[in-house]
């Protein structure tokens, strides 16, 4: 990666990100004032607004200016029909406005997420969330970190906990899901199942509940990876995002000791070999992801164990289903 000055591409994404930021609280407010027209994509739950596309196109331009060989790959250029290929050149992943539907009923869990990928791996993240002042940033090799109060605030490193907490069982646990724009059917009842379960109390009726110390939604998959990174949720399981949603937050999350895998199969097959826990193209395009926190070593398990542990009790409660 010495080939790559990620210091230097960090500060230039972090000063794109606040400056997007500094659009989309415009476009908030403007929203809040005069409303917008809201566009469907996929389906009347699948949003973008003029401001998701104003905001690609700023990033667009910028990051082609500075870094005219990198490529780009960004939510709303994609749904305009530009799908470059993945190669091993270093790659902007971008979703100009993560939380969409917040953004639009002014529901402040809304970010910017900027990953660099590089030879099929995130090696570089930023998230700005512009209503809560709150950048996550996070350099392969170089640990993550959360900064509030804008270019005179201090970075935090990330996790918060020094020493993370052990984690016994999902019962503990508090879980990022989401309900997705995917509502047909299948994918629905999957979903309803697995909360219900994760949810539900077995000694009060809910065979195999695993009655977790709560479930939470953010709307913003960049949001729940950086809340996981933080340590503010143990884990977060989705199906159905897309690189630009995650390419930020998983290295984040693995730079604050993380372990990001994919699907049900994904996990099967990694779990017992060095490949557990590596995040490449396969993954982050594979529409599904779990990431869960550091966890400390204990006596007779470790970090990564525990984590695989979790892993395996989450998958065996949960639904498998394919992302439309
Ligand atoms: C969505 C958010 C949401 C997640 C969806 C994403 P968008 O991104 O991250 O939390 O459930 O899967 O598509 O549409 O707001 O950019
Ligand atoms: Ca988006």
């Amino acid at each position: 990666m010495s080939e790559l000055d990620l210091q230097s591409i960090l500060k230039f994404t972090v000063a794109l990100a606040y400056e997007a930021g500094h659009v989309i609280r415009k476009g908030s407010e403007a929203i809040q004032l005069a409303g917008s027209n809201v566009d469907e994509k996929k389906n009347s739950v699948d949003l973008v607004t003029e401001y998701d596309v104003k905001v690609e196109e700023l990033v667009k331009k910028k990051t082609s200016e500075t870094y005219p060989s990198f490529k780009f790959i960004g939510e709303e250029s994609y749904a305009a029909g530009s799908r470059p290929e993945w190669t091993d050149e270093p790659t902007f992943c971008v979703d100009p406005i993560d939380g969409t539907t917040n953004f639009v009923h002014g529901f402040p869990w809304v970010c910017i997420s900027i990953g660099l990928i590089y030879k099929r791996h995130s090696i570089l993240g930023v998230i700005y969330n512009p209503f809560l002042d709150l950048l996550y940033t996070g350099v392969k090799g170089s640990g993550s970190y959360v900064t509030h109060g804008g270019l005179n605030g201090t970075p935090r490193k990330l996790p918060f906990a020094s020493s993370p907490k052990p984690l016994a069982s999902l019962s503990q646990a508090q879980i990022a899901v989401e309900w997705g724009n995917d509502r047909a059917s299948k994918p629905l009842t999957s979903r309803s199942e697995s909360f219900h379960l994760i949810a539900g109390d077995p000694s009060n009726g809910v065979v195999g509940g695993r009655m977790a110390h709560s479930l939470r939604s953010l709307g913003s998959s960049a949001m729940n990876f950086a809340m996981v990174a933080q340590g503010g949720l143990d884990m977060y399981w989705e199906i159905g995002c897309w690189p630009w949603d995650v390419s930020a937050g998983v290295l984040i999350a693995q730079e604050a000791g993380g372990l990001v895998t994919g699907s049900h199969k994904v996990y099967a097959e990694t779990k017992e070999t060095a490949a557990f826990g590596d995040v490449g193209e396969a993954i982050l395009t594979g529409r599904k992801y779990i990431v869960v926190r550091a966890i400390g070593d204990a006596e007779k398990e470790t970090g990564r164990e525990a984590q695989k542990r979790i892993i395996g009790e989450f998958y065996d409660t949960v639904q498998d289903y394919d992302a439309l």
